[in-house]
């Protein structure tokens, strides 16, 4: 068991990770105040798996447990779904200490989190998260929230947690793509934030896709440290977390440009940390064999190498809606070396085009 406790505006609150854990919710719902009832959001495939565990944990804790679902995938994290939750809420007649449980990847958390964070202004939440991408890093640090058609999140909030429970051996039954796409957002952490958790997922890197429970249990605990501790010393995006939307302005665009569909966040991620890494080696000094060593790692974890058919255009179009912008411009995260993200900048238009080119966008549109 690891405990540690991430600063919120609200207080403190524990990220407890622990193999296991998800059949100790309800016990750790009610060391955490929650006392009456859960409304468990997740989705389809999740909710197959593991939601008669948390509801058992819950029930068995005292608080009555129901059962919300969403249908699977990005395209839930939208209006629609949002709405629904809403009105379920209304229907199963939640009240203010009622908690949420969002139990599932970030999708579930981002979704579930809003949903909480809005609904008679603020339920409390929990979070259980399954998934790579939701356990290093979306259950933690209190950003909520839905996309937009125009772009990626555009939609939503800073609400902390009361808690989050995460539970690594979960990940077993995360489909392949899945845990290879999740894995990217690890890689995030450990080129633009704490270089020692690059260097370990480059040691573990097979052992990660072999689903060594030992490795991914090490991968998590690192990643969602490194992400607590930066979260706490802003959780509001002034300073230093931003170097968390390293390869996102990229990935975002690349999302946007498919409507959420074909391409997962963590493999949006990947190509735009490619991007942003060649951007890095370019303007900012990141030396060539650091900007090998950082291909060569998502290589490993088999993420993707070429864009998909879009065109530099489109790309570039989806860019204007991220919010990393001043004035209309776009400011780019770039690594000047292993473990370290400088203050968010421009970047010439000129050489993004190409990098994008050369990454396999379509010139033009
Ligand atoms: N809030 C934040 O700070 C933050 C940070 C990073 C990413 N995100 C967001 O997270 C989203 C991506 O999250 P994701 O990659 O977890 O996607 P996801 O929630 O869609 O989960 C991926 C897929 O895996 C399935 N799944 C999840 N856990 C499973 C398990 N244990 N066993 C079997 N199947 C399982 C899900 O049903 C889904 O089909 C994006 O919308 C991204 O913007 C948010
Ligand atoms: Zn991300």
């Amino acid at each position: 068991v690891s405990t540690f406790l991430v600063r919120s505006r609200a207080g403190h609150y524990p990220v407890r990770v622990v193999p296991g854990g998800l059949a100790r919710l309800g016990g750790f719902a009610r060391a955490l105040g929650l006392r009456r009832r859960a409304v468990v959001v997740s989705d389809a495939h999740v909710a197959a798996l593991y939601a008669w565990t948390a509801l058992r944990s819950l029930r068995r804790a005292g608080l009555a447990a129901e059962l919300v679902t969403v249908p699977p995938g990005e395209c839930s994290k939208g209006r629609a779904q949002l709405e629904a939750l809403w009105r379920t809420f209304a229907a199963l007649e939640v009240e203010r200490d009622h908690a949420v449980v969002a139990l599932g990847g970030g999708v579930v958390g981002d979704l579930g989190g809003f949903a909480a964070a809005t609904y008679l202004r603020g339920l409390p939440l929990v979070m259980a998260p399954t998934s790579v991408v939701a356990q290093i890093d979306s259950s933690i640090g209190g950003k909520v929230g839905i996309d937009l058609p125009e772009g990626k999140n555009l939609a939503g909030a800073f609400y902390p947690p009361r808690g989050v429970l995460t539970d690594p051996l979960l990940l077993g039954t995360l489909p392949e793509r899945h845990l290879r796409a999740g894995l990217a957002e690890g890689v995030k952490v450990g080129m633009a934030v704490v270089g020692a958790v690059f260097e370990r997922l480059e040691g573990d890197a097979g052992r990660l896709i072999g689903r060594d429970p030992l490795a991914l249990g090490r991968a998590v605990l690192g990643c969602a440290r490194a992400k607590g501790e930066l979260v706490s010393r802003d959780e509001f995006e002034a300073g230093p977390r931003t170097a968390l939307n390293y390869g996102h302005t990229v990935g975002h665009a690349l999302e946007v440009a498919r409507r959420y569909r074909g391409t997962l966040h963590g493999e949006g991620v990947a190509l735009g940390m490619r991007a942003a890494a060649r951007l890095s080696q370019r303007v900012a000094g990141l030396p060539e064999r650091d900007r090998l060593r950082l291909e060569t790692l998502l290589d490993r974890l088999g993420l993707p190498r070429r864009l998909p058919p879009v065109g530099v255009q489109t790309l570039l179009g989806g860019m204007v809606q991220d919010k990393k912008r001043r004035g209309g411009r776009i400011l780019w995260v770039l690594t000047p070396w292993v473990g370290f993200a400088s203050v968010p900048r421009p970047v010439d238009k000129r050489l993004v085009r190409a990098v994008l080119v050369e990454l396999g966008a379509r010139a033009g549109r």
